[in-house]
């Protein structure tokens, strides 16, 4: 089992370059199953979610290889099986992507319920509803959803919650359905464009992607093409609360500003120097931090998927911060691990009330899913002392080569392998 030792106290300097987006990636390597001859897909980060999707393509029969590091060829023309297996859609949320890649290609699919972070509640029933608009009909058999339909055709469809999830499923099952679908209340994340910019590549007319109301006329065929993911915004979302956290002062290179608004707009509020160049973002500690609200939302409000980074700088700033998790029920496993760094939270449901402190000390902790580990190493490397961080296989299914991105800042941290202890 591996883990990180961190010795904190390092202002974080110098200049990081970010990595393809995750959210974006497992959806578009799950739609490249679409095309009728093979999809080059560039900027793909090294992440364990790809090796999770491209395990699933390969076992549907599309060859998969990567050409040069970051760029990968899914040739999907060999895909006959409609079915993915229980070992590897327990891995990650994103397999259930396959139900709406499947059923538009083949009018069936058989795929398990998803894993994925615990946030507890975390259904599909917005997903099931979609695909019955279209004209599917499911069962839920032991844990494995069967979709099928004679003919897909498109629909109006209202989703009564904002979900990236099912939008994404929708768009992938509706892409060669017959006639218009209407996605009304859509999710506008950064990644639905992005999958939407990938499909149209393909062929596909999807238009409104970044709007609350996205529309997609079914085509025939969908052929191969060459794309190149864009940046993960909570990647560098990360990076620039590390580099506030540490009191440093860090070039966050390869993003998309208006992509980090939400994030640096925050940061400004809590005097942080945040300076937005073409294709890249300067943060700078300049003095104590203040205390602020967050409410996560939905793009474009604050992302949830920052929430507990955000909350880790929190904990340092001079006063009192209320965070609201507005998208998932309990999102707030991680402050145990930041109380034992020193942090003064309480948390009610869905409120976490923070007080500032002095400074975090180092402990051993862990990681309780992807976000939460990035929190927990901002309080690492914030901390006086040494910290242990255990289960960084989470961290490591969204954050590429992150050890060495973060020793390339001037971080003391690395990754040793421990022997599991054996289970008396
Ligand atoms: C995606 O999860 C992301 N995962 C999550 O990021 C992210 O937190 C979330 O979107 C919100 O932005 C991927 O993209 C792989 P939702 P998803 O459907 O699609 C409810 C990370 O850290 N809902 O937008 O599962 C749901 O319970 C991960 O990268 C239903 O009620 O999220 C939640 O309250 C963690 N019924 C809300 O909608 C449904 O059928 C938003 O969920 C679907 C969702």
């Amino acid at each position: 089992m591996k883990k990180y030792v961190i010795q904190g106290g390092k202002p974080l300097t110098g200049e990081v370059s970010i990595s393809g987006a995750k959210n974006a990636v497992v959806a578009i390597l799950t739609a490249a199953v679409l095309a009728e001859s093979p999809c080059v897909i560039e900027n793909i980060p090294a992440i364990s979610d790809v090796k999770y999707i491209a395990k699933i393509l390969e076992s549907l029969g599309a060859l998969v290889e990567e050409v040069e590091p970051s760029v990968l060829r899914i040739d999907p023309t060999n895909v006959h099986s409609m079915v993915v297996a229980p070992e590897h859609a327990s891995r990650l949320r994103a397999s259930y992507y396959f139900l709406g890649a499947l059923l538009a290609k083949f009018g069936k699919a058989q795929v398990p319920l998803p894993g994925g972070c615990d946030f507890g509640v975390r259904p599909i029933d917005l997903h099931l509803k979609g695909f019955e608009s279209l004209g599917a009909s499911y069962r839920l058999e032991r844990g494995v959803v069967h979709l099928s339909s004679e003919e897909l055709s498109g629909d109006h469809i209202y989703f009564d919650k904002v979900t990236v999830g099912a939008t994404i499923n929708v768009m992938l099952a509706a892409v060669k359905a017959k006639g218009l679908t209407v996605i009304e209340n859509a999710a506008k994340e950064p990644h639905i464009v992005d999958l939407a910019n990938f499909l149209n590549s393909m062929g596909a007319n999807i238009m409104g992607a970044g709007t609350d109301i996205i529309k997609i006329k079914g085509v025939d065929h969908l052929y191969g093409t060459e794309y190149s993911i864009i940046p993960d915004q909570i990647e560098a979302g990360t990076f620039m609360a590390m580099a506030a956290a540490t009191h440093g002062d860090v070039l966050v290179k390869n993003v998309i500003p208006k992509h980090m608004e939400p994030i640096s707009s925050k940061l400004r509020r809590m005097g942080v120097e945040v300076t937005e160049y073409d294709d890249s973002i300067r943060v700078r500690y300049c003095g104590v931090l203040k205390a602020t609200d967050v409410t996560t939302r939905p793009h474009p409000g604050f992302p949830t998927d920052m929430q507990p980074q955000i909350a880790a700088v929190l904990c340092l700033a001079d006063g009192i911060s209320i965070v609201r998790e507005g998208v998932w029920d309990s999102r707030f496993k991680y402050i145990d691990e930041l109380r034992r760094m020193g942090a003064d939270v309480s948390v009610n449901e869905r409120v976490a009330v923070i007080k500032g402190i002095d400074h975090f000390v180092g402990a051993p902790v862990r990681a309780v899913d992807l976000r939460a580990g990035a929190a927990v190493v901002i309080a690492a490397l914030a901390a006086e002392g040494v910290s242990e961080i255990e289960n960084v296989r989470y961290i490591e299914r969204g954050y590429e080569r992150i050890v060495q991105k973060l020793r390339n800042l001037g971080a003391d941290i690395e990754c040793v392998t421990v022997e599991e202890e054996a289970l008396v």
